[in-house]
């Protein structure tokens, strides 16, 4: 090189791609820490935990206790934890606590990011990775495809395993979002007398949203296999069936996370069905979405980077996307919708509704 300025550009360069490189280990780390449960051992220890009474709680063999500070020094530094003085006094690195992103990793907490975090590191959905290249050359739908020989709803149905683990992620995050969504936006089921939650899972937004409004008739529909053991309530019950051929008929359906995970084309076929079983704007009729709408303006860039990450995740595992404005707009014109509201109240997801009244966009 032929000078500094070139020198320093060279080296910066080498270390961002070792980062980009080395980002698999930020989220294997944090994994080994939820499976050895030391967000949980920190919480119950109710004030800083040293690095000698951290590898006291820990189910690790003693030969191993040495490397645990540098687990904790790498998540430390990933914002998991922080290190503060022990009773007031200097010590040696001090003693640990958690933060709010570890608080969601904790077995305990309700509205907690566990499960979500185990399932996409976990080695059958980090494997099409490996694929993706070959993808890109071979006609297979999907990265998964290519990498387990079929796609990932039948790999769902059919590995209890990871059909658990993934309904379990989808019903931790719907805790969380769910809570927001009834502070937040009561007012999208007032007035509403039924709603059906298309690809709603084992029920955990429906379940809310039927205790909440109890004069509401929640539907859950799903894969057959999906809510096979599940019990209703009251004004709550699971029915079996394939979005794509019907939908049970209701004011409102709910779509949270699953446009996403289609194609445009399947998308249009699903808002088709939705349309078939809502009656008209004048008679509550709407399709509620719960989804990401990208590009959005102030979008910080941890939030970007998220969304983009998504949006390569629905590309490596199903047919889908991440969309922005004009792209949800598409789609709802497309599968005969007039008018869509927008709300960003969900942090990284919008709530989008859409209806057949002939108005004003409405932007919020
Ligand atoms: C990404 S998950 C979202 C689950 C839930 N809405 C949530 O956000 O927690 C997609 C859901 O769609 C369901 N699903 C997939 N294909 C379907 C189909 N053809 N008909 C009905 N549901 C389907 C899956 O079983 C799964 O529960």
């Amino acid at each position: 090189m032929a000078n500094d300025e070139s020198c320093s550009e060279l080296l910066q360069s080498q270390a961002h791609v070792w980062n980009q490189t080395f980002n698999f280990i930020n989220s294997a780390s944090l994994k080994c820490a939820v499976e050895l449960g030391i967000p949980d051992a920190i919480h119950s220890h109710g004030k800083p935990m040293t690095l000698p009474e951290l590898v006291r709680a820990l189910p690790i063999n003693p030969s191993k206790a040495h490397c645990i500070y540098r687990l904790m020094r790498v998540l430390v530094h990933s914002g998991f934890f922080v290190q503060q003085k022990v009773g007031g006094h200097e010590q040696e690195n001090g003693g640990y606590s958690l933060t709010p992103a570890s608080r969601l990793l904790l077995k305990d907490e309700p509205l907690n990011a566990r499960a979500f975090l185990l399932i996409v590191i976990d080695p059958i959905i980090t494997k099409p990775w490996h694929f993706l290249s070959d993808w890109f050359q071979n006609d297979d739908p999907t990265a998964f495809n290519t990498a387990h020989g079929k796609g990932f709803w039948d790999y769902h149905a059919q590995e209890p395993r990871i059909g658990k683990f993934f309904d379990e992620a989808m019903a931790s995050d719907s805790r969380l979002i769910t809570n927001v969504l009834i502070k937040e936006c009561k007012e999208t089921f007032e007035g509403l007398t039924s709603v059906v939650d298309v690809g709603g899972g084992t029920g955990t937004v429906a379940g809310a949203i039927a205790k909440t409004f109890p004069h509401l008739k929640c539907t859950v529909f799903d894969l057959p296999h999906v809510i096979a053991d599940l019990q209703g309530s009251e004004n709550l019950d699971f029915v079996g069936g394939d979005m794509f051929e019907a939908i049970p008929p209701a004011n409102a359906i709910l779509l949270k996370w699953i446009l996403h995970d289609w194609s445009d084309e399947e998308c249009v076929k699903i808002l088709k069905r939705c349309k078939e079983a809502i009656p008209s704007k004048d008679k509550g009729g709407k399709v509620i979405i719960i989804d990401i709408i990208m590009e959005k303006e102030k979008a910080d860039d941890e939030s970007i980077e998220a969304q983009l990450s998504f949006d390569m995740l629905m590309m490596v595992l199903l047919t889908g996307q991440e969309r922005n404005e004009k792209e949800w707009e598409k789609l709802f014109l497309a599968a005969g919708f007039s008018h869509y509201k927008t709300t960003s109240v969900l942090g990284l997801r919008s709530l989008i509704e859409v209806c057949t009244e002939v108005v004003v966009l409405n932007f919020v």
